[in-house]
């Protein structure tokens, strides 16, 4: 076989083998995959103790089908999801991450008036959706940084077409009250779809009570987005879905590009009812964020009761600056989330991770 070398690639070749040589050392020692070694990654709620083993085993073996596109592997995790969630699989949109389930909805309904969100609040699809025209009306969170469902109900009027609440809510942790929180998608599902984020909802005590998922079984205009990137912890196999009444399941499945690949398919069939892996990731995670809170009582920083996988404290001082000290010293936790400057988000890690956060914590901040 003879290797044909267009010009410019051959040019932008030597361009790239020379970037390469003028590279830093740091760059060149990134791992091909999750942080480098020595950093404890503490910024983007992911679950380290993930892939379970089931799903490593199943991932190996997808992988190798992985000329195929996915498409009944993929149809049977939407009739497992729907089974999970007492729904049928007309009522199911499996995406590549929940993300592309929120866009979805989030361009579907942006052609058709405003969204209201919490101010505070998961945003990149709401971003997204603005600069593509569409209008998202910010409500701020009460004093106590709990969702103002009132101050969203409010805002909801005829121009309102969807309603985006996040429970429990991010970067806060806080979880709604779910009789309130009922009340009020049944409320305002009169005038406008009501979608509720559930990224993080089986990381609550009850994750059945704390769900929504019964108005939808009940046909309400409610659509709940759920994913498989943190309690299941396979994050990079993105895979997430939307449950939905049929008729807004297709306005969903209509908006979406993009399903789940293969090989994420797959391990999300092998983890969605892995109960002693789920159990044991869930109290994995329940130490970790009574760790975090402890650092933050310790140091007698105010903090909310978290019920996702991060806690959210107010360090009192600058948290970009913050954030840049501990990442100077391999400890990555996030910066500001506007306008609240002095408040600082940590994900879980493992354990042995969490308690060099805690050491480097204190170094910082006394510093
Ligand atoms: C509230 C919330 N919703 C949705 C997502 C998106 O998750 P994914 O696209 O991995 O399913 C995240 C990710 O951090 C999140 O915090």
């Amino acid at each position: 076989m003879t290797l044909r070398l267009h010009r410019r690639s051959f040019i932008g070749g030597i361009a790239g083998a020379m970037a390469l040589a003028a590279a830093p050392v740091a760059a060149l020692r990134r791992p091909a995959y999750g942080p480098a070694e020595g950093i404890i990654k503490l910024n983007a709620n992911e679950n380290p103790y993930g892939p379970s083993p089931k799903a490593l085993k199943a991932i190996a073996e997808a992988a190798t089908h992985s000329a195929y596109y996915p498409g009944p592997t993929v149809r049977r995790l939407q009739e497992m999801v729907a089974e999970y969630n007492g729904l049928k699989p007309e009522n199911v949109v499996l995406t590549s991450g929940s993300i592309e389930a929120l866009f979805a909805v989030g361009a579907a309904y942006s052609r058709h008036g405003r969204i209201v969100a919490p101010a505070l609040t998961f945003g990149p699809h709401l971003t997204v959706v603005e600069r593509m025209g569409g209008e998202v009306i910010r409500v701020p969170l009460t004093a106590d940084l709990d969702t103002d469902l009132a101050g969203m109900e409010r805002a909801v009027d005829n121009t309102v077409s969807m309603v985006y609440v996040c429970n429990p809510n991010n970067p806060t942790g806080v979880e709604i009250d779910a009789a309130a929180l009922r009340a009020f998608c049944t409320r305002v599902s009169a005038t406008a779809t009501v979608m509720v984020d559930e990224a993080y909802n089986e990381l609550t005590d009850d994750p059945e009570a704390s769900s929504m998922v019964d108005l939808v079984r009940n046909g309400k205009n409610v659509i709940i987005t759920r994913t498989f990137s943190k309690l299941h912890g396979i994050a990079g196999l993105r895979v997430g879905y939307a449950l939905a009444p049929a008729h807004l399941a297709e306005v969903i499945s209509r908006h979406a590009m993009t399903q789940p690949n293969l090989v994420g398919a797959a391990a999300a069939i092998a983890t969605i009812d892995d109960e002693p892996f789920l159990e044991f990731s869930k109290q994995k995670i329940r130490e970790g964020r009574e760790l975090v809170a402890d650092v933050f009582r310790r140091h007698e920083i105010p903090y909310l009761e978290s019920r996702a996988n991060f806690v959210y404290g107010d360090i009192g001082r600058n948290a970009d600056d913050f954030r840049a000290s501990m990442q100077a010293r391999n400890v990555h936790i996030r910066g500001i989330y506007a306008p609240y400057s002095t408040w600082s988000r940590v994900s879980m890690g493992r354990m042995e991770d969490l308690e060099v956060f805690a050491r480097v914590f204190s170094e910082v901040y006394n510093a």
